[in-house]
Parts: structure tokens; C-alpha cells; sequence
């Protein structure tokens, strides 16, 4: 058997799908040019057809990625599949992933659909996606509430008609590991051309077991993994790629297969995903949790003093733990600036860009000192907000805090170009800094989230706050970085602003 693991991610699509998490065009292609450094085989961009915003991210993607395959969902029906089609036409390797229900209660209460319909369509929309491209993957959705017998049928029918890759996704995270496993070989043993394909699992994590019943299929033969950085995805997310990746790769023996990954970008992958998203991870989360590799008893300490393998199975800088090492300071040059970035994979599209960069790079070398790779990818992060979008603009901060005294904030802000002035109190210096910018943007925007990080250690580290809005169903996050956690606060309350101002239109695919 093939002893390779393909690793199709669907963060910026079924991550996307999280409440709270969706992204904006530049969000998604940060994302995905990190998923191409760590060499994830197949970048699940988007759902095409859901709205304009998704369509031309996807096609952004499909255009700036060169050495994964680019993917589009759609439904089985054609305006989508022709909608994907269109996105996924610049791609180096361009993929269309087409799904159509085929468990009875769907079928019936959902689609409406007899199964010889649902059969028939799915094979019509094979035939509209190999207008576009020869790689076509097809999903049974909600195949782990779906019949054998009729999973056997739909499946041989689409495989018949062109389909390279077959899915079978948990949909509503329904299954357990031995009966999932059973499942997939019954379908690898009975589908007569089952030979012809990849057969891969998209598992969803309700009942907490979706890398264990993506892990008992690849036991049972799937040789395609879907899954998202941190696990993010639709309710309780779905298959955690660093979990999944590491599994495998630490197992080889029980597995018998390997990943193409390069394991040591998963950490990088992680924190920009969890910054983009204001997802944080939980500091046990395996892999990529903080304390994933923190020995706190002393027995256990001890023991990895004297010989590490005592108790670690793997090395915290085989995924991409690194201790923070000093890059640059205040005396580096524009070329060290910008040799930096590019080993950090950071793309700088002009120069009058890198001048801007370089510039707030002095200001913070002068205030921070040691600057560190996540201070430049913070710093890389608020220059990836656009001018265009930058209709809030902050200018200048004052505060006022004393015990015993309300907290004040009196700010400076610029909206579209004009400088304006805004001032309020609240129950910390925070509140207060919200309530100003209020005063002035009368958004009516829901404050959902608010969430700080230190991005580095000490004291003088930067402070990385994540703001999410809701206005109107939609929602926003803004993300905002200083070493004066305040001033952070209101950079990320006027990115997120700003996002709500952009109105990008987004739609959620599964609504
Ligand atoms: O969970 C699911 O069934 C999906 C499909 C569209 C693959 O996300
Ligand atoms: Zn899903």
C-alpha cells in the first residue's frame, strides 16, 4: 500500500466555518502561504460560490500558491461547480471538491431528494468539475450517518464518471474509531473500483474523537487526511492537522505511512492562525500548546535532564518550538530587515512597503530594544492591513489612571484622512479607550471578544490583542500589537473597525 499520507487542509474553509473565525481575503492568503512553507499537500482555499469575498480569495490563493494544490468546494450542482472552476483556474494544481448529502435523514429532510437523484446529480457534478480540472475529489456528506449499501453505489458511480479522490466525512462527529476503521475497509473492499482513487476522511470532533477516527481510517487504508491548524473548524472543529501529522510521524510503526509535512512550521502555523482567528490554544492543547513540552515535576525533570527520551516521545523543536532568539535591534540595517522577513517567508510587495515597514521597526527597536521573529511577524501582521481599509487611523494616546479615580482616555483619531479628537471615561483604561472611539465611530458593533497575549516574554514584550465585533450577523476580528497593552487595545478595536467599515461581503457556506 501507498505509504503516503496526503495532507488536504480546510482551515480557511471548514476552520473558516467556526463561529467568529472568518477572514479577510489578505487573512486567508497569509495563511495559505504558510500551509505551502510547511508543504501541506492540498489548501482547501474556500467555498467559491458563497459569496464575491469568497470567490476572490480563493482565486488569490490559487495564483500566489505554486507548490500545493489549490482546492474549491462546492455543491453538486453546476452554477457552483462552474463558480470553483473559475476560481481555481490560476493554480499551478488546481482542485474541485464536490459534495452532496447521502445519509437518509439528509436526503430526505434536507435535499429532498430521492437516493437515485442524489446518485444522479453527484455524477452530473463530476461531470461539470472535469470541465475545469482532472483532479476532482467527491464527498458523501454526512457519510458517517449514511447507509453501506448505498455509500457503495454513489461511490462506484462517481468513481466511474472521473472522480479521483473519494471523502468520507463524520460530518456531524458521530462515529467512533473501530466502527469508522470498519467502515472505510468495507468500502475499500467492496467498491469494484476502488483501486482508482485516494480514499480520504474529514472527521468533525463532537464527541472529541476526530483524530482518532481520522488515525483508525488510515489504519484501514485512507491515504487523505482533512484537517485544520489547531483543530479549528464547524462547532467543535475538526481534525487537528499538528495531532494527525505528529501521529503518524511518531507512530511510523503503527501507521506504516508518513506526511510530506515540514513538521517544524507547525508551531509558526499555529500562533498565526490562533493571532488571525483570536482562537487562542489551549496551553495543554497537544503539540501546540504551550505547556506541550513543559516538565513540571521534578521526577519528570530529572529523568529529562539525564536522557531526555525518558519522557519525550518528541522534540519540542521537530514542530517548531524554538526558545525566542534575538534577531535584530535597533542598530540592524534595512538588509538585515529585510533578510529576516524573508526567512521568516514574510512577503514585502514593494519597496515604498519595506520603507514603511522598516521605519515602524525602528520605533519599535527604540521602545523594545530585542526584537524577536514574533515581533516581526506582529509587526508584518499590522502592515498587512491595508491603507484602503485604514478608514480609523489612530494618531495619538493619552490616559489617565489613578487608584481611587476614574480611568480616562483622551485619543486622536483619523477618520477617512480627517484627524479628530475623542475622549470618555470607563472602568479601566481599556473601557475608556473603546468607549472614546465610540464617541466617534458609532458603530453599534457587539463587543464579542477581547483577548491579549504576550507575544515574547518579559516585561517589555508586546502586548497582541484580538477584538471580535458583531454587527448586522456579521462578524469581525481586529488584531492590534504594542508593548503598551492599551495602545494595542485600540489599534485592534479600530482594525476591527475598520473591517466592519470595509463591508467585505462573507457569507457563511454551511448557512
Ligand atoms: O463536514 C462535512 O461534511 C464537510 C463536507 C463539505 C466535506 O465539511
Ligand atoms: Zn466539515
Amino acid at each position: 500500500m501507498n505509504d503516503k499520507l496526503i495532507i488536504f487542509d480546510t482551515t480557511l474553509r471548514d476552520g473558516e466555518q467556526s463561529p467568529g473565525a472568518s477572514m479577510t481575503r489578505d487573512e486567508k492568503l497569509r495563511i495559505a502561504r504558510q500551509l505551502e512553507r510547511m508543504r501541506v499537500d492540498v489548501i482547501e482555499a474556500g467555498f467559491a460560490a458563497a459569496s464575491n469575498g469568497d470567490f476572490e480569495s480563493v482565486r488569490a490563493i490559487a495564483e500566489a500558491i505554486k507548490e500545493s494544490t489549490v482546492c474549491s468546494l462546492a455543491r453538486a450542482n453546476e452554477n457552483d461547480i462552474r463558480r470553483a472552476g473559475e476560481a481555481i483556474r490560476p493554480a499551478a494544481r488546481g482542485r474541485i471538491h464536490t459534495f452532496i448529502a447521502t445519509s437518509p435523514i439528509h436526503m430526505e429532510k434536507k435535499l429532498r431528494m430521492t437516493p437515485d437523484q442524489v446518485v444522479e446529480q453527484a455524477v452530473k457534478a463530476i461531470g461539470w468539475a472535469k470541465e475545469y480540472t482532472d483532479d476532482v475529489e467527491f464527498s458523501a456528506e454526512d457519510a458517517g450517518r449514511s447507509e453501506l449499501d448505498f455509500l457503495c453505489r454513489i461511490f462506484e458511480a462517481v468513481i466511474g464518471a472521473g472522480a479521483t479522490t473519494i471523502n468520507v466525512p463524520d460530518t456531524v462527529g458521530y462515529n467512533v474509531p473501530e466502527q469508522f476503521a470498519d467502515t472505510i475497509a468495507a468500502l475499500i473492499e467492496r467498491v469494484p473500483n476502488a483501486d482508482k482513487v485516494v480514499w480520504s476522511v474529514h472527521c468533525h470532533n463532537d464527541l472529541g474523537l476526530a483524530v482518532a477516527n481520522s488515525l483508525a481510517a488510515v489504519r484501514a487504508g485512507a491515504r487523505q487526511v482533512e484537517c485544520t491548524v489547531n483543530g479549528l473548524g464547524e462547532r467543535a472543529g475538526n481534525a487537528s492537522l499538528e495531532e494527525v501529522v505528529m501521529a503518524v510521524r511518531t507512530r511510523r510503526d503503527v501507521f506504516g505511512c508518513d506526511t510530506g509535512i515540514d513538521t517544524t512550521q507547525i508551531v509558526p502555523a499555529s500562533k498565526l492562525v490562533s493571532g488571525i482567528t483570536g482562537f487562542p490554544v489551549q496551553p495543554n492543547k497537544a503539540i501546540v500548546g504551550a505547556n506541550a513540552f513543559a516538565h513540571e515535576s521534578g521526577i519528570h525533570q530529572d529523568g529529562v535532564l539525564k536522557h531526555r527520551e525518558t519522557y519525550e516521545i518528541m522534540r519540542a523543536e521537530d514542530v517548531g518550538w524554538v526558545a525566542n532568539k534575538l534577531v535584530l535591534g535597533k542598530h540592524s540595517g534595512r538588509n538585515a530587515f529585510r533578510s529576516r522577513l524573508q526567512e521568516l517567508g514574510v512577503v514585502v510587495e514593494s519597496e515604498e512597503h519595506l520603507n514603511h515597514a522598516f521605519a515602524r521597526f525602528k520605533e519599535l527597536a527604540d521602545k523594545k530594544h530585542e526584537i524577536f521573529d514574533e515581533d516581526l511577524q506582529a509587526l508584518m501582521s499590522d502592515e498587512a492591513i491595508t491603507p484602503a481599509l485604514e478608514h480609523f487611523r489612530l494618531v495619538a494616546t493619552r490616559f489617565h489612571s489613578e487608584t481611587g479615580e476614574t480611568p480616562q482616555a483622551e485619543l486622536t483619531l483619523s477618520v477617512g484622512g480627517q484627524e479628530t479628537q475623542a475622549r470618555a471615561e470607563g472602568s479601566g483604561p481599556v473601557d475608556a479607550a473603546f468607549k472614546a472611539i465610540e464617541t466617534v465611530a458609532r458603530s453599534g458593533g457587539e463587543l464579542l471578544l477581547y483577548s491579549v497575549n504576550a507575544i515574547t516574554t518579559g516585561t517589555d514584550a508586546q502586548g497582541e490583542v484580538t477584538v471580535r465585533l458583531s454587527r448586522d450577523g456579521r462578524v469581525v476580528n481586529g488584531q492590534g500589537a504594542d508593548t503598551d497593552i492599551i495602545v494595542a487595545s485600540a489599534k485592534a478595536y479600530l482594525n476591527a473597525l475598520n473591517k466592519l467599515h470595509g463591508n467585505a461581503e462573507r457569507l457563511n457556506p454551511q448557512v
